[in-house]
């Protein structure tokens, strides 16, 4: 298990308040302990929603600013971030990324903090998502300004190992539009 606690102390509440007004399924509380707890549902409820896909960490409980989940493991430790890991074949990850984005919008979730920190890489180069209290449901307002931001971020760092890795086609496949 991975056991995510949040610090009450840490978060940039204007940035937290910004990001959970549009989600009907928190409580924009005031109080800043609330708006951690609310976070940390959040995240839960995320994961819940994209589960059944298994490109995220299993979610299993939370409780107040406390999360825990699957551990996601390379060989017999923990997985690396994307940005650590050295992979074999990086247009084949970067076609798996893209398939969690489409499967996740195809659930009416947009991850909303996905970049090269919050993908871990798996055995076999499989691409695992975390981090996911950002995620905003495609109805939110945000939701289409989070997308567009996820790809870029995604296609700027496979790029950089010579994928041909473009925005709009990316944004195609994602949005079937
Ligand atoms: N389920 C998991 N299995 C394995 N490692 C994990 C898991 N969840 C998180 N981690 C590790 O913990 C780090 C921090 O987790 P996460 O990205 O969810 O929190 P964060 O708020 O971004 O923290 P930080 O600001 O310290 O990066 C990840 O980069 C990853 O290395
Ligand atoms: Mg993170």
């Amino acid at each position: 298990m991975a056991i995510k606690i949040y610090r009450i102390e840490a978060g940039d509440f204007n940035l937290m308040r910004k990001y959970i007004v549009g989600d009907l399924r928190c409580h924009p509380a005031k109080n800043k302990r609330r708006l951690i707890y609310e976070w940390a549902k959040r995240e839960f409820l995320n994961m819940s929603r994209v589960s059944e896909f298994g490109f995220c960490p299993e979610p299993v409980a939370f409780q107040k600013n406390v999360l825990v989940m699957g551990l996601v493991t390379y060989e017999d430790g923990p997985a690396p971030k994307l940005k650590d890991a050295v992979i074999e074949d990086a247009g084949c990850c970067f076609n798996k990324v893209v398939e969690c984005i489409r499967c996740m919008y195809s659930k009416g979730l947009v991850h909303g903090d996905l970049s090269e920190y919050n993908i871990l890489v798996s055995d076999e180069d499989k691409p695992v998502l975390i981090d996911f209290s950002m995620g905003a449901l495609v109805e939110d307002p945000i939701a289409q300004e989070l997308l567009h931001r996820d790809i870029r971020n995604v296609t700027k760092y496979f790029r950089k190992f010579g994928v041909d890795a473009n925005e709009n086609d990316v944004l195609g496949a994602v949005t079937g539009g």
